[in-house]
């Protein structure tokens, strides 16, 4: 398959909410900002979740990145591995990164959330990343070899476990609770304006954007594509 987030956007109008697209081997995976997704055959999970009919806005579809971040955090912890979520989706295990996320939303007339596709890719059996550099994998983490098909079990329960609780702002709270480099000094790239500083992240808004707060200076609020992390 090319990639599961693909194959579900072409056919999404005949899925029903709740499948789950999952490949063995993506030849052309993709990653967020236009980016390939590597992932060596067989190794790793590669998988969509279809989602349909949620009474969600687009404002609210930040929901899905609390959602899907956490359900990751908590099936690592169910296997020992304390992960961080570097907003707004990425998964590291200390500096390094074990899970991307490429969430693609369809949004009806009155800019109603109509469908969103949840792609998700988490290293699990592999060990060496010739193409990238800052990865790791649950078997990096734990040294053990994982079954592809139980730990998508494992995730999918985890994750359905969650979606029962998309509106609660026990979700949000426990997203923020879980960012990144929270709460201590680090260096970022203002991509807005291409300065680099020293800062804090604080938090994250209601709406989802990063909070940051520049040592000696100011406030600054990021959507999306806003801030780079330097590490
Ligand atoms: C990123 O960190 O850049 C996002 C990576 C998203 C990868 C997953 S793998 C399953 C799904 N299909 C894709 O083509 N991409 C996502």
């Amino acid at each position: 398959m090319d990639s599961t987030n693909s194959e579900a956007l072409r056919r999404l109008s005949e899925l029903s909410g709740g499948t789950v697209i999952a490949a063995r081997e993506q030849t052309a995976g993709r990653g967020q900002r236009g980016n390939r997704w590597f992932s060596a055959p067989g190794m790793n999970l590669t998988f969509s979740i279809v989602l349909k009919g949620l009474e969600l806005d687009a404002a609210g579809s930040f929901r899905l990145n609390y959602l899907s971040s956490l359900a990751v955090a908590k099936f690592l912890s169910g296997q020992g591995v304390e992960a961080k979520i570097k907003w707004p989706n990425d998964i590291y295990v200390g500096k390094r990164k074990i899970c991307g996320m490429l969430i693609e939303n369809r949004l009806g007339t009155r800019g109603e959330l109509e469908a969103s596709v949840i792609g998700i890719g988490i290293n699990i059996n592999q060990k060496e990343f010739p193409q990238l550099s800052g990865a790791t994998s649950l078997s990096l983490c734990t040294a053990k070899e994982y079954e592809l098909e139980d730990a998508l079990g494992q995730f999918l329960y985890t994750f359905e476990g969650l979606l029962d609780k998309l509106d609660s702002p026990a979700l949000f709270d426990a997203y923020s609770a879980l960012l990144f480099q929270r709460g201590t000094p680090e260096r970022y790239h203002d991509l807005l304006t291409g300065r680099e500083y020293c800062g804090v992240i604080e938090g994250v808004e209601p709406d989802g954007r990063l909070h940051v707060r520049e040592e000696g200076g100011g406030d600054h609020y990021y959507r999306f594509k806003e801030i780079g992390y330097i590490l």
